[in-house]
């Protein structure tokens, strides 16, 4: 578990070949990216790992957060979330040889003990700040058409298959905890383990050496000669695995209420069919057709460009954690999504119950 949580944190599987090599980022981040514009494309910043005089500095506000000098000072102390650099002193000058980017990118997020945007990790909390359209759209190497495609997405939402199939059509980034006994993974249900994702992620999307392939997409993609994502994807699991959703604060939710929506949900509201078990989801059982997600149709549908061409349940463990809902975001509130449950599937829920309902998705 200590080992997969060092790779999720620290390891770029040698993707640097990638985001230096073809990308070119580390050209933009030295020269034009000061920790203000860094934190306003959702990136965090670990306070365990800033040094205490730039800390400090922080905190009484001297720091120069106008300089890219200081994001490569925290990035040289590996305390910037998901990115890992390798900081020379070149000419007598400090240069951004080397980057890479790791999981904890997408699949975490600090508690802003600090200030908005640095605080402490809370692994496998998904960073909805994050934009990494804009941020891959920041390299020089992509031509007009595409970075319009990744400046289109917006915070918290990446299309990991526009690079594989040309279809943009972004989803939310979902959390990496609460996966504990789920045997398929994604919105669509595409790998019967977190092993087989992490591979395609690692691979086709953060640009590791290694390889991976999928018949049933016709997708067969390898970097490199020699494989740095294979050996690491147990220890990976295991802590992914490790990582329980967390609990509603306590106050966030009305708890009569709440009761009375369970009675709903597993009742009157029919939630229960597909949203069972103590995971609250039927994956381990069945895949669902399109017209189960309430933010189908839309084109492309994006089940229809999954392996599966259909749609996991959600998993509902934290979910009060984690707007907006729908594997596109299209609900911003859970009494957003009750109500279209309720419009869609006629379940006569009076605006009371529909209260209720969300009260107990709150509580989960
Ligand atoms: C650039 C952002 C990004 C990075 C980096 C990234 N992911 Fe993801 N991750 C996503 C998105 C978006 C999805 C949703 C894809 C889908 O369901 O089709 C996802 C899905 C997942 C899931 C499935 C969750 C579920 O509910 O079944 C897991 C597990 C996961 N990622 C783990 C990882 C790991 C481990 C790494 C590093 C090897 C990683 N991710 C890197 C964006 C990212
Ligand atoms: C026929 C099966 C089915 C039923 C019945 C069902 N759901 Fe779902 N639910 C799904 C599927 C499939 C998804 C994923 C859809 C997507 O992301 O587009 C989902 C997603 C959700 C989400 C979004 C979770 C997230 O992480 O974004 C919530 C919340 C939810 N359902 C609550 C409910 C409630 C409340 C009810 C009862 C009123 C209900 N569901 C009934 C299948 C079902």
């Amino acid at each position: 578990m200590a080992e997969g949580r060092q790779t999720f944190r620290h390891d770029t599987f040698g993707n640097e070949a990638h985001w230096t090599g073809v990308l070119k980022l580390h050209q933009v981040i030295e020269s034009a990216v000061d920790p203000k514009t860094a934190l306003s494309v959702g990136l965090k910043v670990d306070a365990d790992a800033v040094p205490s005089a730039v800390l400090q500095a922080i905190r009484n506000g001297t720091a120069d957060l106008d300089s890219p000098a200081t994001t490569l000072a925290l990035i040289q102390a590996d305390a910037v979330v998901g990115v890992k650099g390798t900081v020379q002193t070149i000419d007598g000058v400090q240069r951004l040889t080397r980057v890479g980017i790791t999981c904890a990118l997408c699949h975490s997020t600090v508690d802003d003990s600090v200030t908005q945007g640095i605080g402490r990790r809370l692994d496998g909390w998904p960073n909805r700040d994050l934009d990494p359209g804009a941020i891959i759209a920041l390299s020089p190497a992509l031509d007009e058409v595409t970075k319009a495609v990744y400046r289109s997405w917006g915070p918290g939402r990446y299309d990991a298959r526009f690079n594989m199939d040309g279809q943009n059509k972004p989803v939310v980034i979902p959390p990496a905890y609460g996966l504990a006994d789920i045997h398929r993974i994604t919105f669509t249900g595409d790998g019967d383990s977190i092993a087989y994702w992490n591979r395609y992620v690692a691979v086709t999307q953060m640009g590791g050496l290694g390889s991976f392939s999928e018949p049933r997409l016709a997708v067969n993609v390898r970097h490199g000669t020699e494989d740095r994502v294979d050996a690491k994807l147990d220890a990976l699991q295991a802590y992914q695995l490790s990582l329980t959703a967390p609990k509603a604060p306590a106050g966030s939710f009305d708890s009569a209420a709440a009761a009375r929506g369970r009675v709903l949900f597993a009742g009157k509201a029919m939630c229960i069919t597909c949203h069972s078990g103590d995971t609250f989801t039927d994956a381990n059982e069945r895949l669902h057709p399109l017209t189960a997600s309430m933010a189908e149709p839309e084109t492309p549908s994006y089940a229809s460009r999954s392996a599966t061409k259909l749609y996991r349940t959600s998993p509902l463990k934290g979910v009060w954690q984690h707007p907006p809902y729908f594997h596109d975001g299209s609900s911003p509130t859970l009494e957003h999504v009750v109500e279209r449950y309720n419009e869609r599937q006629q379940l006569q829920l009076s605006p009371q119950e529909v209260q209720d309902v969300a009260q107990y998705l709150k509580s989960l």
